[in-house]
């Protein structure tokens, strides 16, 4: 059967019909999700239920327990990285398609949250910390997603920038940096892609949840943009009955709801919630229903996999798109395929392609460094030299089963292991080593039930191996039928399992090269804990993740692989964090790498100076070494094909062309959050105003390590004979761009707009319109660039409540980073215009 289901003969609800007809239960129904991931049907009136599914970077299907794998889109950040429109509209199209394979109408991205620190957790899942170049991005995205008929969600809606407190936390912020920065991105993305729906965010916006804010969702986003799709609750973010339905969230998510239901019919018979209020919530969920009745999903349909050869050279191009050359000192770089390469880090032979938390999926396949590197040279050795985990590397997929296929052998059982002759109730091969039984269904289940996990592992080296087991529920993890971990009596609450679980409890055994060990976890469901279930999700099964580790002294972990780097003739060096630093739910409490990383680093470019640092991360890290370093990249999470993307660029297959998407701070110390990040009793303020971002170095003069917008290419670029013609509406830029070198590539044209003094101060200059240009060797082209005139001037004026376009002359400064400013012009605005709405045309 094609992955592509089609349902033709779905008719389209009559909606003004229905809405006569419905019973006050029914439409209250409609109005929150039947589950965690589905819409609740009203067959007897032939409204199916629907499907949603995350997220920004992958179609995850609705399967927490043994899901279906998906394609793995480079993270946000990366996404940010590629200034390419076009690009995102073809990634959108392919996450359409995967929402598709996977049963889905509506995917729950693109995130459009704005990187106001490096320290935010789901920093990686956004696009830029510039609300242009991110508004643009988002709008194509859905575009691509909706040329499938599959609704985008821009989420969150608005200001969830970062992840402490993030249900409670008062976001405290000027109307002007609120329209300026936050929403910017989101009303681009709503006048250029259409999104049908946005999810709201979590915390409050001064002092109203923004699930709960009138102004927010009716003023700005209904009635100012003219929104006129569907607007749900993040999961777990619909706070109350009347206040969430008067403000406009249609859909709480997920369900069974918590406060409709009855609540809400009570609040409609009591005159809390007018019929008409809860017909316009119930209209726009049956619009939705209508809308993607036009992807040919059928209701309920099967998870199946794509994973087509087309949708791999997309995502390796894509990620190769996405890669940052931030120094390339000596032309370092591109390394040749022929020579002995040494591949050395914590990132090297683990694929880190994604982030955590609800953009995490599991992946089709992904790609490592090593892996990618190997495939394209045949010479190469590897050696960690540091590890740069939380808690310890997944052990589920390095086991494999007593009939040789890799993972274990799961099994599920009624009765406890004491009983002798239990008989398994299901029984699976599983490689996932962090597994979580929320939607675990079997009829045969008991209230209290346990399961078992068998193994083999047989390690590479031999020493001192540490095991981690953390539960919700109770676990007893043996090798070769000796307990190594207890984790059932003196249970300690921790972070695993969504954070109902325990701490990862360790033990240790020492093991031989070669040899078999037999691994045996018993395990207890939720039920049998000591613990009281904590978070909106903790109680129902509960869930495990283990691990396994070599003990290794860092110091020596770091002499084997300075050895290597010395025997080598160039190094590939892979660095960085991964989806435990940077996870939702959790920022980040400091901007360095994992333990012995940046040590490694400057103790691998001593001994080798022909090595290319690749740093992996969402977000920025401290970079102590950069001046020791000839040649750093930036490679972000990158999906599937992380690892051949990265060799890919390395080995000059692909010449670099990727631009930051946010600035590089030298130490935390210099960000413009420094002293307003966290939530502090219950609050948080956005001191830094509308200087987030390259906004705030420029105007305080201070030179960041990397500038936004900047990004190297093996090519040579020159620009010149800027022009400038404007009138009232439209503002056309042409200037004449050589590529000077003998390869052909990349370059990405930037517009800054520099504002004259105005009554309000405001940023030396922003981003108004970017270019992206391939050019062959040698060539030269014209590259035209228009600018809307009262847009790309206009500030939010607080007093009028209006954008403004004040009267007098611009500079425009047209360059390849916000730092290399090649060309300068100006050009006059004639007389000041105030405008809202999505444009100033609208
Ligand atoms: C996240 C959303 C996500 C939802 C469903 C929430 O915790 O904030 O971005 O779409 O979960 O997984």
């Amino acid at each position: 059967m094609s992955p592509l289901l089609s349902n033709p003969h779905q008719d389209e609800l009559l909606v003004e019909e229905l809405l006569s007809t419905l019973t006050l239960e029914e439409k209250v129904a409609l109005t929150a999700g039947k589950d965690f991931w589905h819409t609740t049907p009203l067959p007897s009136r032939g409204i199916p239920s629907i499907r949603l599914s995350d997220g920004p970077n992958g179609v995850r299907g609705t399967r927490f327990f043994d899901g279906v794998p998906s394609a793995c889109l480079p993270c946000g950040t990366a996404l940010g990285a590629t200034f390419n429109p076009t690009l995102l509209t073809e990634l959108g199209q392919l996450q359409g398609q995967e929402a598709k394979a996977k049963g889905a109408v509506v995917v729950l991205g693109p995130t459009l949250n704005i990187q106001r620190g490096p320290l935010g957790g789901r920093g990686f899942e956004s696009f830029s910390e510039d609300p242009i170049l991110s508004g643009i991005l988002a709008g194509h995205y859905c575009r691509g997603v909706q040329r499938e008929n599959i609704a985008a969600t821009l989420k969150h809606f608005v200001c969830n920038d970062m992840e402490h407190e993030r249900m409670g936390v008062n976001v405290m912020v000027t109307q002007r940096a609120m329209r300026e920065i936050y929403l910017l991105p989101f009303m681009l993305a709503i006048s250029i892609g259409d999104p049908r729906a946005v999810m709201t965010a979590y915390n409050k916006v001064n002092g109203t949840h923004v699930s709960e804010s009138k102004e927010l969702l009716q003023n700005v986003l209904r009635d100012e943009w003219k929104f006129d799709g569907l607007v749900m609750s993040d999961w777990f973010g619909t706070y109350s009955t009347t206040g969430s339905i008067q403000a406009g969230v249609d859909l709480e998510m997920p369900g069974p709801t918590r406060w409709r239901g009855q609540a809400l019919s009570h609040a409609v018979k009591a005159n809390k919630v007018t019929e008409p209020q809860l017909d316009d919530r119930v209209r726009n969920v049956l619009n939705l229903i209508n809308y993607s009745a036009g992807s040919g999903v059928p209701e309920n349909a099967p998870e199946l996999h794509l994973n087509r050869t087309q949708d791999r050279q997309l995502l390796r191009r894509a990620a190769a798109e996405s890669i940052v050359l931030l120094k390339n000192k000596d032309a370092v770089l591109p390394f040749s395929k022929s020579k002995r390469t040494a591949v050395i880090g914590p990132n090297a032979k683990t694929a880190v392609f994604c982030g955590g938390g609800s953009a995490s999926l599991l992946p089709y396949y992904a790609v490592s460094p090593y892996e990618g590197i190997a495939s394209q040279c045949e010479d190469t050795v590897f050696s960690q030299g540091a590890t740069s985990h939380k808690m310890l590397p997944p052990l589920g997929n390095v086991m494999r089963t007593a009939e040789g296929h890799r993972g274990f052998t799961w099994r599920a059982y009624n009765e406890p292991p004491s009983e002798v002759d239990r008989k398994p109730i299901d029984e699976r091969v599983l490689g996932e080593s962090s597994i979580f039984f929320l939607d675990y269904e079997n009829e045969a289940l008991a209230p209290v039930w346990y399961c078992q996990a068998e193994g083999v592992f047989t390690p590479d080296e031999s020493g001192l191996y540490d095991f981690g087991l953390g539960v919700e529920g109770t676990g007893m993890l043996y090798i070769d039928d000796v307990l190594v971990i207890d984790n059932a009596q003196h249970q300690k609450p921790g972070g695993v399992v969504w954070g109902s679980g325990t701490i990862e409890e360790i033990g240790s055994k020492e093991l031989v090269a070669g040899q078999d060990y037999r691994v045996r976890l018993e395990w207890g469901c939720a039920k049998t804990s000591k613990l009281s279930p904590t978070g909106p999700v903790g109680g129902k099964h509960g869930g495990f993740k283990l691990g396994v580790c070599r003990r290794i002294h860092p110091d020596d972990a770091i002499a084997e692989a300075v050895e290597v780097a010395k025997n080598a003739d160039q190094v590939v060096l892979v660095v960085g964090l991964n989806g435990e630093w940077e996870t939702e739910g959790e920022d980040r409490e400091m901007m360095d790498m994992g333990s012995q990383s940046n040590t490694l680093v400057s103790k691998v470019l001593a001994a080798n100076p022909n090595t290319a640092v690749v740093v992996q991360s969402g977000t920025p890290v401290v970079m102590p070494w950069i001046d020791e370093a000839k040649a750093v990249c930036h490679a972000w999470y990158g999906g599937n094909e992380t690892g051949n993307a990265i060799a890919d660029v390395l080995f000059g297959n692909v010449n670099p062309a990727g631009k930051l998407p946010l600035t590089i701070p030298r130490r935390l110390q210099d960000n413009p959050t420094y002293f307003n990040f966290r939530s502090e009793a219950g609050r948080v303020l956005y001191g830094e105003d509308v200087y987030v971002g390259y906004r705030y170095y420029e105007t305080i003069d201070a030179k960041p390590l990397f500038p936004f917008g900047h990004g190297l290419s093996y090519s040579t670029f020159d620009l010149s004979s800027l022009n400038v013609q404007t009138d009232d509406v439209v503002t056309r830029i042409t200037l004449q761009l050589c590529n000077t070198s003998s390869r052909a590539g990349t370059e990405v044209i930037q517009v800054y707009v520099a504002p004259p003094t105005t009554p309000v101060k405001r940023p030396l200059k922003e981003l108004k319109a970017f270019s992206k240009e391939f050019l062959q060797a040698g060539e030269s082209k014209l590259v035209v660039v228009d600018l809307d005139t009262v847009f790309s001037t206009s500030y939010w004026d607080e007093g009028c409540e209006k954008w403004c376009s004040r009267a007098g002359e611009y500079k425009l400064l047209v360059g390849t980073s916000s730092a290399e400013i090649a060309l300068e012009a100006s050009f006059t605005v004639g007389r000041t215009n105030f405008w809202t709405g999505l444009t100033p045309q609208a």
